[in-house]
């Protein structure tokens, strides 16, 4: 174990035992539950740093899917920051894949889960530098447009999208008005660690605009290709395709 690890190692085990006294205030366990997943993370990337010294993989693939979670898509190596996934890999440190190496960068539902500006602006740039000239960045996100340009909304159109969008959770009690609903686009559960915060909202405006100072030479709306792309996800979500 480096000194780094034991230091981390440390870390936990304080936050872990701070966390179980009842002195700890609400606040303060919100952020320290934070920094204990943040913790998880940076322990899955470094455990992988370690086996790939240069932070490239070889020999590189062709068509990458980035934060599919559980979804595996045919012919597509998956990296993502938690299991299951092909590789363990933090991509707001970079993507693992040598200069121009790749034709296909594919993610639907993860950038608004990387900070903006830095985190998305790099993982844009970091595209960029891993696709082949002609390569496609296919990018999904919900819609912040879609959402807003639907306030106000009756309340039978909120039950609706909230029924769709989080059917499977337990928060439906919280969610009482349309504005509830914008709020869970724009942060969503920030408390609950099963979800991952959303740092950003992006429509297809920002996504071209994001890209483009990245360097695509395009930035079209994207065909929905439910081969590629989880049919659960179109509904109210935004796609582009970003071409280098
Ligand atoms: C909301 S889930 C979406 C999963 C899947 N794409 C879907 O549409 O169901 C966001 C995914 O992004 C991954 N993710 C978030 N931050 C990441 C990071 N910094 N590096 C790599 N993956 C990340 C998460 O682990 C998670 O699997």
């Amino acid at each position: 174990m480096t000194p780094h690890d034991q230091q981390i190692a440390a870390l936990l085990a304080l936050l872990d035992q701070t966390l179980d006294s009842p002195a700890t205030t609400h606040g303060l366990a919100r952020t320290l539950r934070a920094a204990v997943k943040e913790i998880e993370l940076h322990r899955h990337h470094r455990a992988s740093v370690a086996a790939l010294p240069d932070c490239v993989l070889k020999p590189g693939p062709t068509k990458v899917q980035i934060g599919g979670g559980g979804h595996r898509i045919d012919g597509f190596f998956n990296i993502d920051i938690v299991p299951p996934a092909d590789l363990l890999w933090d991509v707001r440190e970079g993507i693992p894949l040598a200069d121009a190496s790749t034709e296909t960068l594919f993610s639907e539902h993860f950038l608004e889960h990387i900070d903006y500006p830095r985190s998305a602006k790099s993982y844009a740039r970091e595209a960029h530098r891993v696709l082949a000239p002609g390569g496609q960045l296919i990018t999904g996100v919900p819609d912040a447009a879609f959402v807003l340009n639907e306030y106000p909304a009756p309340p039978e159109q909120a039950a609706e999208m909230i029924e769709r969008w989080y059917a499977k959770r337990q928060c439906r009690g919280d969610m009482n008005t349309y504005l509830d609903l914008i709020n869970y686009v724009f942060r969503d559960q920030d408390d609950d660690p099963t979800y991952n915060p959303h740092y950003w909202a992006y429509d297809h405006e920002k996504l071209a605009q994001l890209f483009t100072e990245a360097g695509f030479r395009t930035v079209e709306p994207w065909t929905f290709d439910p081969t590629m792309a989880n049919p659960k996800r179109q509904w109210a979500s935004v796609y582009v395709v970003a071409t280098k």
